[in-house]
């Protein structure tokens, strides 16, 4: 037990709920405390200032911050402090201290360049400071990187697709690219650094530039491709409506861009998919990923999928069945829909049943699970290039990933990494098991 009056304790944990771009976003935090005399924590019960990135793109998200931040207290420590920010401060703002107690710091991702005298302000009294909600540009701020080898970097923030599900527009604002001589500084910083992988990260990467005259995309791949020292260029999510032919190009011949794609289709019928406003068809998708396929031979291709729209009948989710048999995707993402409040869908009738919602999802699921099994028994008994990501979250082996992203566990060994070449010696349900053969010193 602390005494109350103990002094305040400059240590932080970060708690990361949601997608990659929160995952990068909490390097920014880090590297903001860090800047300001604050040192890592290695458990959350020690740490004076705990931080929950947070996440509400759909319930469950939300259900499992609010299941943390109910479990935490400030331990008798009176200077503790326990902040929320992230989506779901952008949306429930001031609510949040009302609905859980032990929380003394709400602040939007806008704030976070002033986050070291919040947190000496909450030490006193409650604090919300959102900033300018969904106009937050942190690129500039101090980071602190989880791998060494490997980088996300933003090339743009926020969303104007207004998708009817989704909360990512009203939380994250609008479609925001950042200048392109700004990302190949970026890059050249973090090659200079020993960065050999970067993750170009947009919530529609494809888009990039339209808002300004830095455009398109694929140019932007090229140039980042180019940078000395960088090895491998990924980019996530495209949207299939943006994803134009002069990208594919680009996959398929500079050599640095890796053969992935990460393309959400949402849906198989062509009914739901006009009313969640994707714009495009199911037949679109399939060619678009036909396309990709003839331009770029073994590219791996995901996707997202969301079951239970409203009013998705038993015929649109046919659609969709037949849409995974055909598209033959590498893996999928499969969600239970989620009405999200202040989104179109939330307001549309045809809410589907939960039990059908899982009925359905369990035989998609089963659907997905035999092509994504036979996208991974493919690679078995190949060599192929891994990038060492650092030690697996279970057991004591090594993690990294290929260059269509599919993850590979193996056996620890002398090599120094970060690229190696790696025998693959058998598939298990979501990754790879190898033998290190050679890696880079
Ligand atoms: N309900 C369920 N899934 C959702 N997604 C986004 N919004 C919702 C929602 N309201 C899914 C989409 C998206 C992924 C990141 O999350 O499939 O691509
Ligand atoms: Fe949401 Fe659609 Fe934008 Fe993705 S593209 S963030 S699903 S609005």
């Amino acid at each position: 037990m602390f005494p109350k009056d103990a002094p305040p304790s400059n240590t932080y944990f970060i708690r990361t709920f949601g997608c990659q771009m929160n995952a990068h976003d909490s390097e920014h935090i880090a590297g903001v405390l860090r800047s300001a005399g604050f040192e890592e924590s290695p458990t959350i019960d020690d740490a004076g200032v705990v931080v929950f990135n947070t996440c509400c793109v759909r319930q469950s998200a939300e259900d499992r911050v609010w299941g943390n931040v109910g479990a935490i207290s400030t331990g008798g420590r009176a200077s503790r402090v326990v902040a929320v920010c992230g989506c779901m401060a952008e949306k429930h703002g001031l609510d949040i201290m009302r609905r859980a107690r032990s929380v003394n710091l709400v602040f939007g991702m806008e704030a976070l360049a002033r986050l070291p005298g919040l947190v000496e302000a909450a030490r006193l009294s409650p604090v919300c400071d959102l900033g300018e909600v969904g106009r937050a540009s942190i690129d500039c701020l101090p980071s602190v990187r989880a791998s060494a080898s490997q980088a996300w970097v933003p090339v743009s923030h926020g969303c104007d697709n207004n998708c009817s599900y989704c909360v990512v527009p009203s939380v994250r604002g609008t479609d925001r690219s950042r200048p392109l001589e700004d990302i190949i500084e970026e890059v050249e910083r973090l090659a200079d650094e020993g960065t050999v992988e970067v993750v170009l990260l947009g919530q529609n990467v494809n888009s990039y530039g339209r808002d300004s005259r830095t455009g398109p995309f694929a140019r932007l791949l090229e140039e980042v491709a180019r940078v000395d020292g960088i090895k491998r260029v990924k980019f996530e999510t495209s949207h299939p409506r943006d994803l134009t032919p002069d990208v594919l190009e680009v996959i398929g011949s500079v050599p640095e861009v890796c053969e992935y794609l990460h393309l959400p289709v949402q849906s198989g019928s062509d009914s739901v998919l006009a009313a969640m406003n994707r714009g495009y068809s199911g037949d679109f998708y399939l060619e678009l990923v036909r396309r990709a396929r003839r331009e770029v031979p073994g590219i791996t291709v995901t996707t997202d999928i969301i079951v239970g729209f409203p009013g998705e009948t038993d015929d649109d989710f046919s659609a969709t069945l037949d849409l995974v048999k055909a598209a033959e995707c590498d893996a999928a993402y499969l969600f239970l829909y989620s009405a999200r409040e202040g989104t179109p869908a939330a307001t549309m009738s045809g809410e589907v049943p939960d039990m059908i919602k899982h009925q359905r999802f369990e035989r998609l699921a089963a659907t997905q699970d035999g092509f994504t099994a036979r996208s991974l028994e493919k690679v078995v008994g190949s060599d192929v290039e891994v990038l060492i990501e650092g030690p697996a979250r279970r057991g004591d082996m090594l993690s990294g990933r290929t260059r269509g992203h599919q993850v590979v566990l193996m056996q620890r060994t002398g090599v120094a990494g970060p690229i190696a070449s790696v025998h693959i010696d058998a598939a298990g349900k979501h990754s790879l098991r190898g033998s290190i053969l050679n890696g880079e010193e």
